[in-house]
This record gives structure tokens, sequence and C-alpha cells, in this order.
């Protein structure tokens, strides 16, 4: 399908928008001409976050570890006038803590919010995009499994195969981009009840560096974007300095001594 250059940026949902990296999103969305919706249950910080920002922006309210939360936000995307074009799948949740130890509402709710939201709206925004528009996955490093976060990992690798699921299967013009950022200063750790008092303080990203990333990856087409480690090109570029630099060093000691 043939479209205007001039195309304005489609509308976008971010879940999970009213703290951290979800909020960040939402800033850098509405910096970038996206009308909003914003998806949270606390309906406070939403209406706050809405009002300083600068495109049109709407605030749906919803548990999404209800069928009735879920339910809503699904209707919204299907059935608007005023489609969803980029669906961002942020919002998550889970406790730091062996498997053995969760109660079985903590898991639920993983499930709930972290795999089986996801899936449902990303079927409803997939059914309405012809040719053009977006998701992204707000996945994470720990997909590949992690002691003390074993259902919430489980759960971000669910999201990681759905993301490359969807590369395949969706229609010629929809991108398709998996996030996995390093530890981010969010809420998100307390939530979970992690310690993260040991992390370096040169690791920790900002939830504004993790939503430009993210969204320059996600425009440039990428299917996963993993802010705070070295891009593949980078590291490529590291590797090959670190090769070349006996060889330079040796040229530059030759030139200064003016030896052949
Ligand atoms: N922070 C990190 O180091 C880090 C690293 C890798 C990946 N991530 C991922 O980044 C994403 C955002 O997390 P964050 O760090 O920004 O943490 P956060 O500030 O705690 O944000 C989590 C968001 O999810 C929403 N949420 C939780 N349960 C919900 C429910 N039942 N229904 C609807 N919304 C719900 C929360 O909103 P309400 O409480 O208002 O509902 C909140 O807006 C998550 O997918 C997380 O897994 C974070």
């Amino acid at each position: 399908m043939i479209r205007a250059v001039s195309d304005p940026p489609p509308r976008a949902l971010v879940t999970g928008a009213s703290s951290g990296i979800g909020a960040a999103l939402a800033r850098e969305l509405a910096t970038r001409g996206h009308p909003l919706v914003l998806v949270a249950r606390r309906g406070d910080a939403l209406e706050r976050l809405a009002a300083e920002l600068p495109t049109p922006t709407d605030v749906v309210v919803a548990d999404l570890a209800t069928e009735e939360g879920l339910r809503t936000v699904e209707d919204l995307i299907t059935d608007t006038a005023d489609p969803v074009r980029l669906l961002v799948n942020n919002a998550a949740t889970g406790a730091f803590a062996r498997l053995t130890e969760q109660d079985a509402a903590t898991l639920d709710a993983t499930v709930h919010v972290n795999v089986l939201a996801p899936l449902r709206l990303s079927r409803a925004a997939l059914r309405r995009m012809d040719g053009r528009g977006g998701i992204m996955m707000i996945s994470s490093p720990v997909a590949v499994g992690t002691v003390g976060l074993t259902a919430y990992a489980a759960s971000k690798a669910f999201l990681d195969a759905l993301g490359r699921g969807l590369v395949a299967e969706a229609p010629a013009g929809v991108r398709i981009t998996t996030v996995a950022p390093g530890y981010t200063r969010t809420e998100f750790h307390d939530r979970l009840g992690e310690d993260v008092s040991g992390i370096p303080d040169r690791w920790w990203l900002t939830p504004e560096d993790v939503a430009r990333t993210a969204l320059d990856a996600h425009a440039r087409g990428e299917q996963r974007v993993e802010p705070g480690r070295p891009s593949t090109a980078q590291r490529a570029v590291q590797k090959a300095r670190r090769l070349t630099r006996p060889v330079t060093a040796r040229l530059r000691r030759r030139g200064t001594s003016g030896s052949a």
C-alpha cells in the first residue's frame, strides 16, 4: 500500500503508562506527535500525565489482571473509529520470590498482565492494522530465567516468543519491536520486592533513555533492542578497536621515532 510521506503519527496506546518506562514512552510519543491512549489502574497519575502532554490524550482506567479490564481495552482497540495503530505492551507485574513461595493470586496476576493482556491486545490491534502500524513488547533480559524471578522471567520469555512470532505473521508494513531494557530506575523493583542496592550506579538507565532508544529502534524497523547493552554494531566496532589497538600503537611508535 502506498502512503503519503506526510502521514500523521498514528494513535498510540501504552499500557502501564502511570509511571516509569510507560510514562516516559508516553511523553516521548507525544513529543513525536502521536495522539495517545494511556492505560493503567491509577487514574489520577494518568490524568496528571495526560494534562502535560501536547497531543490529544485519552485516559482509560483498567485493571489488566481482570477479564473486565482487559476487555475494556480490547474493545477500545477494535471498535474505535480512530484506530490504535501503535500498541505498546508495557504493563507488567510480579514478585521477587522463589516459585514455591509465591501465592496463587500473584501468579495469576503475573500471567494475566504480562502474558494474556499482550496476547489479546496484540490480536485486537493487528486486526486493525492494514499495511502500517506497529507493536512494541517491553520485555526484559531476565527472560532467560533467573533465581527469584522465575515466574516473571517466564512471562517475559513468552513476550519474546510472541514478538518473534508476530514478526513472521504481521502484514508487510507493520513493525514489531521487542525491547529488553537493562536495570532502569522506576518503582518496579520496589513493587517486586527485589533488593537492587548492590547494583552499581553505572548499570542504571533512566526511563527516558529506554523510551528514546526503544522508539528510535522501532522507527528504524528493528525487531529487538536491548537498551543498556551495546548494539551488535557497537560491539563489532569495539572488538575491531581492541584487535587493531596493538597495530595502531606500533604504527604510532614508528611515526614518532621516525623509523620506517
Ligand atoms: N525497571 C526495570 O529495571 C525494567 C527492566 C526490564 C524490563 N522492565 C519492564 O518495563 C515495563 C515497565 O516497568 P517499569 O520499570 O516502568 O515499572 P513501573 O513504574 O512499576 O510500571 C509498571 C506499570 O504497569 C502497570 N500495571 C501493573 N499492574 C497492572 C494491572 N493489573 N493493570 C494495568 N496496569 C498495570 C502500572 O500501573 P498501575 O499500578 O497504575 O496499574 C505501571 O504503570 C515492565 O514491562 C517491566 O517488566 C523494567
